[in-house]
């Protein structure tokens, strides 16, 4: 799909800095996280991350695990939403 496809792009530069799919690293691994999370939480964790850490208790307790706040990086909603699409396309 084409979504995936440009969602993959604007992974691979704005979050494997912090995550990869398979193991953790900065932040949790992420092949499975649409099986773990619903779209709405991953699109505001994208958005919206560090309001996330504040309001949604799960994500307070990933910083307390991770000892690291996720950051926003600069995406559009569209962009977030392409992301989306690429992980819920890696997912098996
Ligand atoms: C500076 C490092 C960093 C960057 C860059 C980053 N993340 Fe994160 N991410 C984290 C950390 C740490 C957590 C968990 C704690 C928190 O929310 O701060 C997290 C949590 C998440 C979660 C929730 C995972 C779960 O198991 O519920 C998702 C989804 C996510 N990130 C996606 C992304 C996407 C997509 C990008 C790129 C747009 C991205 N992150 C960029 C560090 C980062």
């Amino acid at each position: 799909m084409i979504k995936a496809k440009s969602g993959e792009k604007i992974f691979t530069e704005k979050c494997t800095q912090c995550h990869k799919l398979d193991e953790r690293y900065t932040g949790p691994a992420l092949r499975d996280v649409t099986s773990r999370r619903t779209p709405e939480f991953i699109l505001n964790q994208i958005l919206n991350p560090e309001e996330m850490t504040k309001r949604h208790p799960e994500v307070k307790k990933m910083l307390a695990q991770y000892a690291t706040q996720m950051t926003f990086q600069n995406v559009s909603e569209d962009d977030a939403k392409a992301i989306l699409e690429y992980l819920r396309s890696v997912n098996k």
